[in-house]
Parts: C-alpha cells; sequence; structure tokens
C-alpha cells in the first residue's frame, strides 16, 4: 500500500510507516521479514516472487550475485541463506526499501548481504547470477536501461533469473532480451508469472549467437 500519488519504487516514500512482518515459507526454509507501506509487498509475499524463489537454479556458492531491486529482502535474503559462501548485493532505488532489507538481514543472521543504492555498488563487480523481480511499473525505457546496465555485468558462464507476469509483458522483454544479445528462454511458467532464465551477452556472442 502507498500513499496517493506516490509508487513503490519512490526513492523516499512518504507513506506513513506501518510495519508488519510477513514469512516467507519455503522448502528449503523460512524467514520472517519485516515489510512497510510505501514498500513492493507490503501485504504478503509477492506471488511472482514466491515462484522466483521456488523455481531458481541453486545460486553459486562463492561470487558476488544481486537482487535487482530488493524491496524488503525476500529474494535477496533468501540467496544469502542460499548461498552462504556468497556475496549478496541486494540494490534499490527505495531508501525504506533497503532499511527494511538490511533490518531484515541482521534479523536473520545473514551476514553475507551488502544492502545499498544502484550507484553505490562499486563499478568494478560482476555477478556470477542476478535473481529479480525486476520494477516493470518504472516504464518500458527505464525498465530496458536498468536491465541492460545490470545484464551487462555478469560473468561469463552467469546467468539471470527473472520474474514477469505476462500482463506486465514478459514474453515481449523475453524477445527483446534475446534479440539485445542476451538469450532469454522460459524456465517455468505459473498463474501467469514467467520466470525467465537469461544468458550473459559474453556466452552468447562466444557461442555464435
Ligand atoms: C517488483 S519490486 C520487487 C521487490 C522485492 N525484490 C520483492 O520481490 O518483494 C521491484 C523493486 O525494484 C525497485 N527499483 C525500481 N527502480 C529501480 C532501479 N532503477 N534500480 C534498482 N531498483 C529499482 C523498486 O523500488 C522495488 O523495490
Amino acid at each position: 500500500m502507498t500513499a496517493p500519488g506516490s509508487h513503490y519504487f519512490d526513492e523516499d516514500p512518504t507513506a506513513p510507516s506501518a510495519p508488519r512482518d510477513v514469512t516467507l515459507l519455503l522448502p528449503d526454509g523460512s524467514l520472517t521479514l519485516t515489510t512497510d507501506r510505501g514498500v513492493f509487498g507490503y501485504d504478503r509475499i509477492d506471488a511472482g516472487t514466491k515462484l522466483l524463489l521456488l523455481k531458481a537454479p541453486a545460486p553459486p556458492a562463492t561470487g558476488d550475485v544481486l537482487d535487482l531491486g530488493c524491496g524488503y529482502g525476500p529474494i535477496a535474503l533468501t540467496l544469502a541463506r542460499r548461498a552462504p559462501g556468497a556475496t549478496v548485493w541486494a540494490v534499490d532505488v527505495n531508501e525504506r526499501a533497503r532499511g527494511l532489507c538490511a533490518a531484515n538481514a541482521a534479523r536473520n543472521e545473514l551476514t553475507n548481504v551488502r544492502v545499498c543504492a544502484p550507484d553505490d555498488v562499486p563499478p568494478d563487480v560482476r555477478f556470477a547470477a542476478i535473481w529479480s523481480n525486476p520494477a516493470i511499473r518504472i516504464g518500458k525505457s527505464a525498465l530496458h536501461e536498468m536491465l541492460l546496465r545490470w545484464l551487462g555485468r555478469l560473468v561469463p558462464g552467469g546467468e539471470a533469473v527473472l520474474v514477469v507476469h505476462k500482463h506486465l509483458g514478459s514474453d515481449s522483454l523475453q524477445t527483446w532480451l534475446t534479440n539485445r544479445n542476451l538469450p532469454a528462454i522460459r524456465l517455468a511458467s505459473s498463474a501467469g508469472y514467467r520466470i525467465l532464465r537469461v544468458a550473459s551477452a559474453i556466452d552468447a556472442a562466444s557461442d555464435g549467437l
């Protein structure tokens, strides 16, 4: 829930704070997380996020991995729990979301999470994996710019896993990515959500795709 005229992707949400707990139940473990108004997923764990966490392949055990648009942290913290030897970068433009994500990492004793604004990720960091429920509602051109910025930082052999609803353009996004030398395949589909697996452009180039 956000205040009238405000969005979950605002940098500084104006909705009065009303924190509440949600429980993320997965077959391999659960997390209790605090969310808040002005942040995506106030009422419950988003169904697309849950599907991504159920269908994504195991993350790399080491290296740097990214949750692009971490919100209050369900994806970043699951990555951190599944890959305790990796460094999880949890990135969001929304300051309230970043505060919640950092507090949720501490609450769940996950010490391998670095929460920051997009421009604060050191430019030399490259990602072995990117998992994201991307902010489709920022608009197509901002979305495309954001995806190209971060998918271009995958290491060779790295891959991204994205969840997008078909009503929010998952199928055209899959085609758009593939046409940008970022081959995207559909890994899973449920209740209108598509899980897209995207290879790094470097791999596509070396495979002659
Ligand atoms: C669909 S929500 C997903 C949040 C969280 N990962 C989850 O699954 O509940 C997308 C998130 O991306 C953030 N966001 C919007 N634009 C962004 C950008 N340019 N860079 C990073 N994050 C962004 C939003 O603030 C929002 O928290």
